[in-house]
């Protein structure tokens, strides 16, 4: 297949959501409907656990949280999907902000019953100022709910999105008996799925159709017919160029457990989504994904994905060009040519070496210690695109070593899970031994601490901390006396001061009126 050819049947995209509307179910249903498991919760010809195939960690497993993303690709009709796992805890949000940079469209999943919530709010804010085209799909129909109209126009007031229904429930609750194909008319009537399997459809046709008809009451057709009409007169028709610009989100509806309206998503969502598209470059410019020369970035790194093998994983996104197994590239920040010779795509713990991949992929490149956040690959010459976002710290421990002689695996363990981004590292200035950790959420740092146990054998005791920001100096370190909150570095040796509440930052920065104090440290 050519280059076009392969960049148009390819479909990256995220879900956001906030936690328990369902976001692993639909995931796990999406790759059944792909073929690539064949029961909820297993890799095909595998017995697995019950989890979707991204919840990997053991840590994710106990409990019951998605903490890292990872991709996952299935095909369907003829179209390479990739789907990029985003963690629903807000604690991890970070890792969905940088996920949400290698997406080209996402799915916005909402509970039926509790429609837009907090976590849903923050990350549509991200995918909206990324411009990302945004689907709907209202999940848990079986159980009672809002009405679709008010949920419509919830969507509408809080992000002045138009929701466009593309499908629309037939009943709810326990009376939801399926969805009406706004596109063709169809009505497709299921009948609940044992658990792991697709719900058996039991009806499809038009409403003049009598053998459909004969599957709903009276009510239930009248109800119907209200419905369309009220679709038809009073919401927007759907208009596709809207849509790619943001201002309309084609709305679905169904019950992911249960798999109702999830395949008919599907078939709307690879006919709509955008296949990859052309990617802003720091100088003004865009790299176009069907230019020959090859360019990827990272945007997501990951140690020990897999314990036997003890790596870590620098996650890169496609954006231009035919990938092949053994090809140069440029390491742009550090300006010198690798040969990338094991490329990986990750199914959730299992991976596979590819031999070429194309725009809109993710690539799993083994990494050993050369690749971080942001890093560009090109065999096209120097390209900078634009940063992947990072976030400066709100939460701070203490972290000490409760055996001594496990330092050297401890430091290396910050070291990398450092890397990842879940958390930073700093050290007090004047060579202290307990490094400070900054993170985003509080279970970052459980994370820390069960990962370190796990995977470098260390136990570790966390001791909170009373800071509240960290700030990163430009001109040096601020005079004796002259400042309040810690003097730190971080672990590239940038010099920071932690403050513990705004007078602190105000009062030493007008002590030292000739530092800068940067949010993030300057690159
Ligand atoms: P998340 O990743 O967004 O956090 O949500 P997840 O898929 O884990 O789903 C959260 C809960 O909602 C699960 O129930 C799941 O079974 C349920 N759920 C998902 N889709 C539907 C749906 O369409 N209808 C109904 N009624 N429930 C749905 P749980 O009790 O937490 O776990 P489980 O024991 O069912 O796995």
């Amino acid at each position: 297949m050519t280059l076009q050819a392969e960049i148009q049947r390819r479909r990256t995209f995220a879900i956001i959501s906030h936690p328990d509307a369902g976001k692993t179910t639909l995931t796990e249903k999406l790759l059944l409907y792909g073929g690539a498991i064949d029961r909820a919760g297993s890799v095909k010809g595998r017995e697995g656990a019950g989890h979707a195939q991204s919840d990997w960690m053991s840590i994710e497993q106990e409990r019951g949280i998605s903490v890292t993303s990872a991709a996952m690709q299935f095909d369907f009709k003829g179209f390479a999907i990739n789907l990029l796992d985003t963690p629903g805890h807000q604690d991890f949000s970070e890792d969905t902000y940088r996920a949400l940079t290698a997406a080209d469209s996402v799915v916005m999943l909402l509970d039926c019953a509790k429609g837009v919530e907090e976590q849903t709010k923050k990350l549509f804010r991200v995918a909206s100022e990324r411009k990302l085209p945004i689907f709907t799909f209202v999940n848990k129909l079986d159980r009672p709910g809002r009405e679709p109209i008010d949920l419509i126009d919830e969507v509408e007031e809080l992000f002045g999105l138009h929701a466009v229904p593309m499908t629309w429930p037939i009943g709810s609750g326990p009376d939801f008996k399926g969805v009406y194909v706004r596109a063709t008319g169809q009505i497709a009537l299921f009948e609940r799925a044992k658990k792991g399997q697709k719900a058996q459809l039991v009806g499809k046709g038009t409403l003049e159709d009598p053998e459909v008809a004969e599957l709903l009451t009276a009510r239930e057709l009248k109800q119907l017919r209200d419905d369309i009409d009220l679709m038809d007169t009073v919401l927007p028709a759907f208009d596709k160029e809207a849509f790619l610009r943001g201002e309309q989100s084609p709305l679905f509806f169904g019950s992911a457990v249960n798999n109702f309206g999830v395949g008919d998503f599907l078939d709307v969502f690879v006919d709509m989504a955008p296949a990859p598209g052309p990617r802003p470059t720091l100088d003004g410019g865009a790299i176009q994904p069907d230019q020959k020369g090859f360019t990827a970035f990272v945007f997501k790194v990951q140690a020990n994905m897999n314990k036997a093998h003890r790596d870590r994983v620098a996650f890169a996104r496609i954006v231009s060009g035919k990938f092949e197994r053994g090809m140069d590239a440029l390491h742009v920040r550090e300006k010198k040519s690798l040969k990338l010779n094991y490329p990986h795509m990750f199914f959730g713990r299992e991976r596979t070496i590819v031999d070429e991949a194309w725009p809109g992929d993710i690539l799993g490149l083994i990494n050993p210690g050369q690749f971080r956040i942001g890093d560009v690959l090109s065999s096209a010459g120097p390209v900078t695109f634009h940063a992947v976002p990072r976030f400066s710290p709100e939460q701070f421990v203490s972290v000490r070593l409760a055996d001594p002689g496990a330092r050297k695996g401890f430091l290396k363990g910050l070291q990398q899970i450092a890397e990842e981004g879940v958390v930073q590292v700093f050290w007090p200035k004047g060579g202290a031994p307990l490094p400070i950790l900054g993170a985003v959420g509080r279970l970052q740092f459980e994370v820390l601490q069960h990962r370190l146990k796990d995977e470098y054998a260390c136990q570790v005791v966390l001791e909170p901390r009373s800071f509240q920001m960290a700030r990163w100096l430009e001109g040096g370190w601020p005079e004796p006396n002259k400042f309040w909150g810690e003097l730190v570095e971080d672990a590239d040796g940038n010099p920071a001061i932690l403050f513990e509440n705004d007078w602190q930052r105000r009062t030493t920065a007008e002590k030292n009126p000739e530092l800068h104090f940067l949010v993030h440290p300057a690159r």
